[in-house]
């Protein structure tokens, strides 16, 4: 097949991890007879620094004309000035929001080679595999929002509508049914009257997933969950705040966050696919980087906007016979492990493929 995929390497670390998921795919398309056309944007820092914003219209145009975009991070100390008035992240959450994306996938599962490495006991491990389904363009995130002019008060609005709910939850449960057939829906109902109308609008829809086990949990009670039976989880859902605060907590039990990937679907096959992780910028120009979670974005773009799932697989398979070899980057590596390189990391990876 014939497939334009728009990539936005960002800052920090994302321009490092972003060249070598370019070799990931160049080989994908080489061994299975695909032609992947890449074009590269500004976004981000980097976005701010050449245009004056966060995200340029021409980068909107390019990916629009895509199938698909990958983003690798955005962020950094040079644009975090809390008086600036346009900041990295903003570029990010307004691309999720041009393109609808609403539905934002964080699959964490364990590694069997790294299970020594997680801070958590090796029996609570075993056998963890989530899916977390964060909202991902309302919430607070998006609500109404002020910073008073006296500098003493400020405020962020949480506000959910019931269809906007209905949509993410509906990934959720199909995704859930896909899978063990469990899921989890987190909110506040205890306090806030946005995470009530969450949590009623989820018992309702219930009745068209009957075959889905469906567990509530308060976020602060979940957070305590989620290290205590890791393993008891199948689909996360979450709004858009709890589920970004939930899913950094669950890349412990990955063994870092460097290992986690990501989708942001929205109504059709199109996505933007970009790892957890940040910017990282303690490591820049270093090649310390962990490419695994954007390597798993890539397997990830290709399974869900391009429907190419032996491709996926292939990149998922090649990742895990690496780690079972013993090659670590640093953010996964024990004491007695041999440390390789960004691109030593994905020499390896290509080898296996
Ligand atoms: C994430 C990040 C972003 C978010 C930031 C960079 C805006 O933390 O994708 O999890 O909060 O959504
Ligand atoms: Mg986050």
């Amino acid at each position: 097949m014939k497939a334009t995929i728009a990539t936005l390497p960002g800052d920090g670390i994302g321009p490092e991890v972003m060249v070598e998921a370019l070799r990931v795919l160049d080989k994908i398309g080489e061994k299975f007879g695909h032609e992947f056309i890449t074009t590269e944007s500004l976004i981000g820092g980097a976005a701010i620094d050449a245009t004056g914003t966060s995200l340029p219209d021409e980068t909107i145009k390019t990916c629009e004309a895509a199938d698909a975009i990958l983003l690798a991070a955005v962020g950094g100390p040079k644009w975090s000035d809390p008086t600036a008035s346009v900041r990295p992240e903003q570029g990010l959450l307004q691309i999720r929001q041009h393109f609808g994306l609403f539905a934002n996938l964080r699959p964490v599962k364990v590694y069997p080679a790294l299970v020594d490495h997680a801070p958590l006991r090796r029996d609570l491990l075993e056998n963890v595999d989530i899916l977390f389904v964060r909202e991902l363009t309302g919430g607070i995130y998006f609500g109404d929002r002020q910073e008073m002019g006296d500098g003493d008060s400020s405020y962020d609005t949480m506000l959910y509508t019931k269809s906007e709910v209905e949509r993410v939850a509906n990934v959720a449960f199909r995704a859930a049914q896909g899978r063990r057939g469990k899921l989890t829906s987190i909110d506040k109902a205890n306090v806030l009257a946005s995470m009530r109308l969450w949590r009623k609008t989820v018992v309702e829809l219930h009745e068209d997933y009957e075959d889905v086990e469906l567990e509530h949990l308060l976020v602060d009670a979940a957070t305590m969950h989620m290290l205590t039976r890791p393993s008891s989880f199948d689909v996360v859902l979450a709004g858009n705040m709890f589920g970004d605060i939930l899913s950094d907590e669950a890349s412990v039990l990955a063994g870092s966050l460097g290992m986690l990937p990501s989708a942001a679907l929205g109504a059709d096959t199109f996505g933007l696919y970009e790892p957890v992780h940040g910017s990282a910028p303690d490591i820049v120009g270093q090649s310390k980087a962990n490419p695994i979670g954007m390597f798993l974005s890539v397997a990830m773009l290709l399974r869900y906007s391009l429907q190419l799932e032996d491709e996926a697989k292939t990149i998922e398979n090649a990742i895990d016979a690496v780690l079972a070899d013993g090659l670590r980057t640093g953010d996964i590596a024990g004491q007695a492990d041999k440390v390789v390189s960004t691109t030593e990391f994905t020499d390896a990876v290509l080898a296996k493929l």
